[in-house]
């Protein structure tokens, strides 16, 4: 199963070109985070069942990423909603049957792929629906963390400033609105602030290993116009606490 998973991605992914870096970015990206998103399932002791799921929605949650840097050469969602892109390829096109038939899963993987790039998950979602939305949401925030520290995303604004709403939000520990974000202080912010949005205590474990946070802080450390040692410590204390927290902070 893992295998035809794995090799029908591929195949798909043939039909782009891989060697825009984008591309292969996204590519690599879905392997990685299907393996996180099995690791939280794993985590919350799910069912076997339900571990597959978690991979298949890792996998295949940027199916969308393809065609969207192929038509706009960007990854910019205003152009086009890359998730809800994805779900229509998947349950529009039928494109899903290629990797996966277990139609009573289907709601719940539609319903993961289109909300992992949304701000909040919807009201609406049933209990099922909601672990999975925070399954995808940690195991994608957890891998941008990974090509962060890893140079594979590389921060692409200028200026030491942060713009009053985005330190507002940080403080709060609110996430940040990608359309808030005007300087290199504030594109900092944001993606350290994905950690205000993650759910699951493999999370808060994995950022502690893998020090991916210490990195990003020690690479991006600028003489910015607030207290960066605030920041530090800030985001290293919320990472202790659930990190020690035994139970599940959703
Ligand atoms: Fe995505």
């Amino acid at each position: 199963m893992r295998k035809h998973l794995n090799e029908t991605f591929a195949a798909y992914v043939k039909k782009y070109d891989q060697q825009i870096p984008m591309i292969d970015l996204k590519y690599h990206h879905a392997y990685r985070v299907a393996e996180l998103a099995e690791k939280i399932a794993v985590s919350l002791q799910l069912s076997e069942e339900d571990q597959e799921l978690a991979y298949v929605i890792g996998l295949l949650h940027d199916i969308g990423r393809f065609q969207q840097v192929e038509d706009y050469d960007s990854t910019d969602d205003k152009y086009m909603d890359h998730a809800d892109f994805g779900v229509y390829l998947l349950f529009d096109e039928n494109l899903i049957y290629q990797f996966y038939n277990k139609e009573n899963n289907f709601a719940v993987i539609a319903k993961a792929i289109a909300n992992h790039n949304k701000k909040n998950i919807a009201a609406n979602y049933n209990k099922r629906e909601r672990l999975f939305a925070k399954i995808i949401r940690d195991a994608d925030k957890l891998d941008i963390f990974y090509l962060t520290a890893n140079d594979e995303i590389v921060f692409w604004k200028a200026g030491f400033e942060v713009s009053p709403l985005v330190w507002q939000n940080f403080i709060a520990e609110k996430p940040i609105d990608y359309r808030d974000m005007k300087t290199l202080a504030d594109q900092l912010l944001l993606f350290l602030a994905f950690v205000y949005d993650l759910n699951f205590h493999f999370s808060f474990d994995y950022l502690k290993n893998t020090k991916y946070l210490e990195i990003i802080m020690n690479k991006y450390n600028k003489p910015y116009n607030f207290d960066f040692n605030l920041v530090r410590q800030k985001i290293m204390k919320y990472l202790d606490y659930y990190s020690q927290k035994t139970e599940n902070a959703v």
